[in-house]
């Protein structure tokens, strides 16, 4: 571990073009609990119940009761040191995009400015209707199904289910950002969902060097230039530690 962050960081510091894409595992040391990890969310409940428009269908009211309990469990969770260590490098590297699988919203909570949403966010709420989007920090929720305040039509969590589309803007940004990157660390994700997954590849690719962060091996770990086995509140803060110390001495 020593000797490769080492010869990361020295990589880094000729580094300006850097991305990184994240997964439930980032903020698993904050409390949110993973999808397919042991306690993961796919272990307790049916994705096909919950997470699909057909679900959504059949029982808005339960999917709601489900959203509306991981609201309030996320509403609880503060960032970790994985999460800060990431904001904070928006400043470090000329150019920086943090593009995420997470609905939780702890990267924004963190300080993170530029934070691209594949999957949506647990804080906003869709009128299934006319398709506005609006913020919703209402923990407990006082209705559920909530209501479109405009018209009365149903609200629907702003979240991409299995099964929907991407929003194809965010989509085209994190395949640019991955395509024009020179490192893109890949952290806390199973790296199986698609199209998230395929990120890695398209800035391998492209020339950019990868470097994973999981306790766990994943697809992707045989494929990746570095692939710490850690855990991201852990290790980013020690790579940015020798970063920082190299700047100086490099400042000195
Ligand atoms: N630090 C880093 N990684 C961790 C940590 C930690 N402290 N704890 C667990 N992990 C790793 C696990 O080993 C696992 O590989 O995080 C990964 C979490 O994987 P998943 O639970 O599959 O979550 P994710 O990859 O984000 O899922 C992708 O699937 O269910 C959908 O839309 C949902 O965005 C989600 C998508």
């Amino acid at each position: 571990m020593n000797e490769d962050i080492d010869s990361l960081v020295h990589l880094l510091k000729s580094t300006r073009r850097v991305a990184v894409l994240t997964g439930a595992g980032i903020s698993a040391e904050s409390g949110v609990p993973t999808f397919r990890g042991k306690d993961g969310l796919w272990r307790r409940y049916r994705a096909e119940g919950l997470a699909t428009p057909s679900a959504f269908h059949q029982n808005p009211k339960l999917v709601w009761e489900w959203y509306d309990w991981r609201r309030g469990l996320i509403a609880s969770k503060e960032p970790n040191p994985g999460h800060k260590v990431i904001a904070s490098w928006e400043n470090i590297f000329p150019s920086f995009h943090l593009i995420t699988q997470n609905v939780d919203g702890l990267h924004q909570k963190a300080g993170s400015k530029n934070v691209l949403e594949l999957h949506g966010n647990i804080w906003k709420v869709r009128c299934t209707e006319e398709g506005s989007v609006s913020e919703n920090y209402q923990t407990p929720l006082n209705e559920i199904p909530p209501r479109c305040p405009d018209c009365g039509a149903l609200l629907r969590p702003h979240i991409v289910w299995f099964g929907e589309a991407l929003p194809s803007s965010v989509l085209q940004k994190s395949l640019l950002f991955s395509s024009s990157c020179e490192v893109m660390f890949v952290v806390g994700t199973s790296a199986v969902v698609q199209p998230a997954a395929t990120l890695p590849y398209s800035a391998s690719e492209a020339g950019a060097k990868i470097v994973e962060i999981n306790p766990a091996a994943t697809p992707l770990s045989t494929y990746a230039d570095f692939s710490f086995r850690g855990k991201a509140g852990e290790v980013l803060p020690l790579v940015d530690e020798r970063l920082r110390t190299a700047s100086e001495e490099r400042k000195d």
